[in-house]
């Protein structure tokens, strides 16, 4: 296999230090069976501390669910990157569909923080995806593809080379409409030849995940579509059953 499968699970902003002790160590003890399937889960940030004391050690990596694109100074409330590195963080998500919506995160923004998490080695998963009235329209490449272009313009080809992408349609996050894995893998296959423009052995190398109601009973034929590397899982993350029922799934 080219690419290593990935399943990442986004906590959104779920979880206490009791109901995290539980889901982490159940993941933990699951995870070593579904190897080479590579587990992770991307927790709020008060929560990485835990996240490192309880996963070090075992095959489940973790990471933050956004970062600063400042690198450090007076920018209340923001976290850098720097700090994500310093609680073990191998994975950051940068331009999820809520952050674009909630917070009007613009794809140079989103490019930034990639940087960011980069010059920190850092993973940074890039989100993007259309809306329901943007398919309706036809428009599904074109948004796409303009929200990774960001990406294509600002990071050197050694930097793509170390980004992950989500795709996640905005219709089918927290909905129970999954795409169907025809409707994912055609836009995998897309994301992955504009790469392909930039650098071929890039594109074959680079992990694109789906998210948008990954279910234990929808993964299977996800990820066994020939682009796609797992997925960016939401609330099905938040139950360890069902986060390695669909990590299981990419095997
Ligand atoms: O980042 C994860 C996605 O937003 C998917 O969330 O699985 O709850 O639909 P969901």
């Amino acid at each position: 296999r080219v690419r290593q499968k990935l399943v990442v699970g986004n906590w959104k902003m779920h979880g206490s230090l009791e109901a995290n002790g539980g889901l982490l160590k159940a993941v933990a003890a699951g995870a070593g069976a579904l190897q080479p399937v590579q587990l992770a889960v991307c927790a709020p940030f008060p929560y990485l501390a835990q996240c490192q004391s309880l996963l070090a050690g075992s095959p489940v990596q973790w990471g933050a669910q956004d970062v600063s694109a400042e690198a450090r100074g007076a920018f209340t409330g923001e976290v850098a990157a720097s700090m994500l590195a310093e609680f073990g963080c191998q994975f950051v998500i940068v331009g999820h569909s809520e952050r674009r919506t909630y917070h009007a995160e613009q794809d140079s923004v989103i490019a930034t923080k990639a940087l960011r998490a980069l010059e920190h080695g850092v993973t940074p998963i890039v989100c993007v995806g259309e809306t329901l009235a943007q398919r309706e329209a036809g428009q599904t490449e074109q948004v796409v593809g303009r929200q990774l272009q960001a990406l294509l313009d600002a990071l050197s080809v050694e930097q793509l080379g170390r980004i992950v992408v989500a795709y996640e349609p905005v219709w089918a996050i927290g909905t129970g409409k999954t795409a169907s894995s025809a409707q994912a893998q055609d836009v995998h296959a897309y994301l992955r030849g504009l790469v392909a423009s930039r650098d071929a052995g890039v594109a074959q190398r680079m992990q694109i995940l789906y998210g948008g109601s990954v279910k234990p009973e929808s993964a299977g034929e996800l990820f066994g579509m020939p682009d796609i590397d797992g997925g960016l899982i939401g609330g099905a993350s938040l139950k360890a059953e069902d986060f390695l029922a669909i990590g299981a799934a990419g095997r």
